[in-house]
């Protein structure tokens, strides 16, 4: 694939593919993004970037599109991503994220588009037993979202050998932060995740922030995890793809920084970085926390060209806080 072919970015209108679009077309690559809305924003897929309103489960719609617009990659972001949710309605999850996902790679397959980079997640390796954990540790999900995500990396994994395709699945660890010039941020309503949370409270959103265990086998009792800012990780699906290009062999890979914080670090740099307290409650421990989750980053390190350029947990929250800011004052949109 030339920049002259297109990426379909499926999910460009959420929390990391709005920042992957960013990325690529930063890079110099034409994008055009599918996206429901079901969680994502319109605003959020710059103006000048061709958008389809609709399901990546609608092969008839992802055909449309890849003829129309010339596609040769696909960037695979869409799907639900709350694990308790995934817990409480699996069959929605393998609906949305697994026969979805194979709608999405059976056009491909049909269309001759030879290269897929997928959102996979550390939730593959479930509770790990060793950390950091590498990608040929056991994966053994614990929830319907980790299984979900990996019943599709299977599928990729068989596809890619019985046909012309190649693919990166790419096992996130904890993403957070904004795009540093402000274009892009998570604007996920009911967000759960703890540094969008605890930012949340900053601003006065919400009126304090429970710590779920502060009882883990932990240097002060509570969770560590491995956050990696936004936009480093869209910088490595740029990387991934550019490998995948060049090499045309298939890519399993972590993607942190190899370093875990824990929840009362996270909380002590937002309280720094908002330069005021926050109301913070010891709460239960929340179900299927796995206390420390640290990816092992040798894989992608040796593997693509990219390095972080925002490793380091008071850039990551200072720009997930201004964000907030932004939202609470109405003035996200450019
Ligand atoms: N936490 C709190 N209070 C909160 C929110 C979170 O104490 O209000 C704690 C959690 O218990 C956990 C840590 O902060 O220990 C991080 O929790 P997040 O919800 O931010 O993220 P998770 O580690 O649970 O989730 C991440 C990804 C998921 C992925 C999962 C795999 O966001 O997509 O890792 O374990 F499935």
């Amino acid at each position: 694939m030339t920049k002259h072919s297109t990426i379909l970015i499926t999910g460009g209108a959420g929390y990391i593919g709005s920042h992957a679009v960013l990325a690529f077309i930063d890079a110099g690559h034409g994008v055009v993004v599918l996206d429901n809305l079901s969680t994502g924003v319109r605003r959020a897929v710059p103006a000048s970037v061709p958008f389809v309103r609709g399901d990546v489960g609608d092969g008839a719609v992802v055909a449309d599109m890849i003829k129309r617009y010339g596609v040769g990659a696909v960037v695979h972001f869409a799907g639900s991503v709350v694990v308790p949710d995934s817990v409480a309605n699996p069959l929605e999850y393998y609906r949305n994220n697994t026969a979805s996902s194979r709608t999405l790679i059976q056009a491909c397959v049909d269309a001759g588009v030879s290269r897929f980079l997928f959102s996979s997640s550390a939730a593959v390796y479930g509770a790990p037993t060793r950390v950091p954990v590498a990608e040929d540790a056991p994966t053994v999900p614990i929830n319907p979202y980790g299984a979900s995500k990996l019943m599709t990396e299977w599928m990729l994994r068989d596809a890619a050998a019985a046909h012309a395709l190649s693919y990166a699945a790419l096992r996130y660890f904890n993403v957070a932060g904004a795009d540093p010039a402000g274009r892009a941020g998570q604007s996920t309503p009911r967000a759960t995740h703890l540094i969008k949370v605890a930012c949340e409270a900053a601003v006065g959103k919400r009126p304090h922030i429970d710590v779920y265990g502060d009882d883990y086998d932990t240097p002060d009792g509570t969770c560590i995890r491995d956050y990696i800012h936004v936009s480093d990780l869209a910088a490595a699906h740029v990387a991934a793809l550019a490998a995948l290009t060049e090499n045309r062999t298939n890519l399993v890979l972590n993607c942190g920084y190899g370093r875990g914080a824990s929840v009362r670090e996270v909380l002590a740099a937002v309280q720094k970085a908002a330069d005021r307290p926050l109301d913070i409650r010891a709460a239960p421990r929340r179900p299927g926390d796995p206390p420390a989750l640290v990816a092992d980053v040798a894989a992608i390190r040796r593997t693509l060209s990219w390095s972080p350029a925002h490793d380091d947990l008071a850039t990551i929250v200072r720009s997930a806080l201004s964000w907030e800011r932004r939202l609470a004052a109405g003035t996200d949109v450019a």
